[in-house]
């Protein structure tokens, strides 16, 4: 069958847990009363129905017999009285009338079906039953031999009222149950709401969303890890940009003292030249690295969110690297404006858009909005880097084949950095081979 068909009972699940939960509590009522109203229509309803068909029968017969057993003037009218008073039996004799042969067509009442089963029973000569006659009163025509009698009984006599009470119960109860179910649910759900936006901010690097625990213990128990672990994770960036920050200021100090000391050794041993530059070039690069390391510790570490038009940011660095000669296109339409730390964000592009400088001659930068995330894109018509090597390149101090740009040793930080700071941000970055064979580098930050 198609409804047991796994996709499809699963696009027919609901997602979220409100309406899971709803269905989970609602299902179960609904079958009980499905079930319970099957039953008391089946059984009570028929039953019911029966004995008011039986009895106003038997108030029927009762009345004609007696009828027929003292059949003077007197006697008749004094019956037919006595029947409308007592039994709420409405019936005229209409002597030496005759029913028609044809009976009027039954309605599909379930009243009427009963009645003239119960008087067929009883009966041997012919009646009908005219359930049009009137909307109030069910006629019933019994063909005597002396006339016919004409007889109108309310229909309340056979009808009970309980089925609209009980049909009126089951649908009131279920109505508050529902709705005491959803005001319930919607409490109960809005903490999970709550513990998964702070998740979710916190993965975009904002660590400041005020949480408090709150909803059944289970959530709590889980807000509270949450918090615990927010917490340890900010500590341990924390630690690590400042044990960064330390390692690479204190660093410093002996480099200068060694770079004095290289000045002097020239002055002193001017046949050593040669090997004084080639220590002297080490240095600048090692320079270099701790320069980049110290700007990396700061931008992640003492920087705090704010809403920054990347747009503006991207056309800063592009501009950067225009300056130093460089063959840049940039197609940056809009403003996109979301909460970036702008400093690290800055250092993720630069590194970006120098490789792409160093490696190709013609660069293209766009960026765009797609659904969730901002999409910035460098593609360069450089050599690209082989499928192979892609994850190797994003850890520190990897580098490709030297060979390469003998001219320039980089440290090989730029894009683990890059990385960290798109992480960071709750995004990513991703390398890929460009339509020209060179590089394309796609940062991706949630919106
Ligand atoms: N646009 C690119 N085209 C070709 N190869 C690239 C490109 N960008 C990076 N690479 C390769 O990836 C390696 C790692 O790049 P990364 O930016 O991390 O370090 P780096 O550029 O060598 O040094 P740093 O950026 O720290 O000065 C580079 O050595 C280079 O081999
Ligand atoms: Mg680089």
């Amino acid at each position: 069958m198609a409804l047991t068909h796994p996709s499809l009972l699963k696009r027919l699940t609901p997602k979220g847990m409100f309406w899971r939960s709803l269905l989970i509590l609602l299902i179960p009522l609904v079958l009980l009363q499905g079930v319970v109203a099957y039953i008391f229509f089946e059984r009570h309803w028929d039953t019911v129905s029966r004995r008011l068909a039986l009895g106003l029968t038997g108030d029927i017969i009762y009345v004609m017999r007696t009828m027929q057993k003292y059949p003077e003037d007197e006697f008749r009218e004094w019956t037919l009285r006595a029947a409308h008073r007592e039994m709420q039996i409405n019936a005229v004799f209409e002597p030496g009338a005759k029913l028609p042969d044809v009976a009027p067509e039954l309605s599909s009442s379930n009243t009427d079906r009963m009645l003239h089963h119960a008087l067929s029973e009883r009966l041997i000569i012919p009646f009908h039953i005219d359930s049009r006659r009137d909307d109030k009163n069910i006629s019933i025509r019994i063909g005597l031999q002396e006339g016919v009698l004409d007889i109108l009984t309310p229909r309340k006599r056979m009808f009970s009222t309980t089925i609209y009470i009980f049909v009126l119960w089951m649908v009131g109860t279920a109505l508050v149950v529902t709705a005491i179910a959803i005001f319930f649910l919607r409490n109960q759900i809005q903490p999970i709401r709550r513990l998964a936006a702070a998740a979710e901010a916190f993965g975009k690097g904002r660590s400041d969303v005020e949480f408090k625990p709150a909803g059944a213990s289970e959530i709590r128990q889980a807000a509270a890890a949450f918090i615990d672990m927010r917490g340890r994770i900010a500590r341990h960036i924390d630690q690590r940009t400042e044990m960064l920050a330390g390692v690479s200021h204190d660093l410093r100090t002996p480099l200068t003292r060694i770079k004095l000391q290289l000045a002097m050794l020239r002055e002193t041993m001017p046949e050593a030249g040669a090997e004084i530059s080639d220590l002297e070039s080490d240095i600048a690069d090692m320079e270099k690295m701790i320069d980049e390391y110290l700007a990396f510790s700061r931008g992640q570490g003492a920087e705090a969110p704010e809403p920054v038009d990347l747009s503006a940011l991207i056309g800063e660095v592009v501009d950067g690297a225009r300056r130093n000669g460089a063959a840049l296109t940039l197609d940056a339409g809009e403003a996109l404006t979301l909460p970036l730390r702008p400093n690290a964000i800055k250092r993720c592009l630069t590194n970006l858009v120098d490789n792409a400088v160093r490696y190709g001659e013609n660069i293209d930068v766009t960026a765009r909005r797609t659904g969730e995330s901002v999409e910035v894109i460098v593609e360069d018509d450089g050599p690209g880097i082989p499928p192979e090597s892609i994850d190797d390149v994003f850890k520190p101090f990897y580098r490709l084949d030297d060979s390469r740009n003998p001219n320039y040793a980089g440290a090989g930080l730029g894009l683990a950095i890059a990385r960290d700071v798109a992480r960071g941000h709750g995004g990513d970055i991703v390398l890929e081979t460009a339509g020209s064979g060179g590089l394309r580098a796609v940062l991706r930050l949630p919106v």
